[in-house]
């Protein structure tokens, strides 16, 4: 039996992975900094404090390092960006140090990392792994959070990126914010509402963990979105119709997000497209790569 140690799999991504991961037979172990619970294979550990379970670690096979303050439940002031940027990067280096430390022959290292890698901007541009980070916040942080995974990489071991786009469950995540101004009847785009909004279903996102994990061919960064671009816009559009709601307002200005979120409503006024290319290359196909109709598969 393969074991697997998901840093973060207490989160929306994490437990859906456990899930599947457990149904394949894998022994999976999650790592978190909040909850304990042995009987149900979650250890504690503490970046900052050095405190990690050394048996778990010592027989581990394969990585997946998805622990990170969540960038969208409180605003960007100076205190927050350091907690997202170090809860990502200096707990990948503590994994590094220990897999180190203890000789571990680690099989794969593989790191969650966001597509905010080529900087929270809407342009023409499709993006792809090849082009640099972003000189914005959320560019520096996926760029230290990626530089600390390819330390493991450097070592010799594995190393694969999934830069992420928007993650969409029935329950959860993104969708559930999105929903509550469409189900009181206000669906309206944000902004100009052009800025697009790279996407990919739970599922998809899991699967293409679990196949990072098997497949050895994976190696560097890939970008983990659906092959369809959508705007802000029409993607309000078809989640309210899902929803079986009017979409009719004029769309909320940008000073109105700016006042209300402050530095990170640009992550909700601004968005390129993302190239899905490579993942396609290695042989992954997509269940859901048409947003209609992963929208209206869901249960409201
Ligand atoms: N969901 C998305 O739309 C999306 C999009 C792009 C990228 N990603 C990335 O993919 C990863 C997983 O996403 P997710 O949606 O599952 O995230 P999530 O639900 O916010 O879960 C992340 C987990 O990280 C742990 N964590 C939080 N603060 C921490 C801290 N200060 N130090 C160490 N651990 C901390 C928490 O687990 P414990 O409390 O148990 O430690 C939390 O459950 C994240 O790194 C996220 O940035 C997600």
């Amino acid at each position: 039996m393969k074991n697997v140690i998901i840093t973060g799999g207490t989160g929306l991504v994490g437990n859906h992975l456990s899930k599947k991961l457990r149904k394949l037979g894998y022994r999976v172990n999650v790592f978190s900094s909040s909850i304990k619970n042995e009987n149900q294979s979650i250890y504690y550990w503490n970046y900052e404090k050095g405190i990690i379970d050394h048996d778990i670690i010592n027989k581990v096979d394969y990585i997946i390092h998805m622990a990170g303050a969540n960038i969208s439940s409180k605003r960007w002031t100076v205190k927050r960006k350091k907690i997202i940027s170090e809860s990502r990067v200096k707990s990948g280096e503590f994994l590094f140090n220990k897999i180190k430390e203890n000789n571990v022959s680690l099989k794969a290292f593989i790191s969650a990392s966001a597509v905010g890698y080529y900087g929270t901007i809407t342009n023409d541009e499709i993006f792809i792994e090849e082009n640099l980070p972003a000189n914005d916040f959320l560019g520096n942080t996926c760029k230290k959070w990626e530089e600390a995974a390819d330390k493991f990489n450097d070592m010799g071991i594995r190393t694969v990126k999934l830069r992420t786009g928007i993650v969409l469950t029935s329950e959860g995540g993104a969708l559930s914010k999105m929903k509550i101004p469409i189900k009181l009847g206000i669906a309206s785009a944000i902004g100009t509402g052009k800025q697009y909004m790279p996407w990919i279903h739970i599922d998809d996102l899991c699967d293409i963990y679990i196949k990072a994990i098997e497949d050895d061919n994976m190696k560097g960064a890939y970008n983990a979105v659906a092959p369809e671009f959508n705007t802000n816009k029409e993607f309000t559009r078809l989640l309210a119709k899902a929803l079986n709601k009017p979409f009719w307002l004029p769309s909320i200005p940008p000073y109105l997000m700016k006042m209300i979120f402050g530095e990170m409503s640009d992550i909700l006024l601004k968005g390129s497209r993302i190239s899905s290319n490579k993942l396609a290359n290695t042989g992954y196909k997509f269940k859901y790569g048409n947003l209609k109709k992963t929208l209206e598969s869901f249960n409201f």
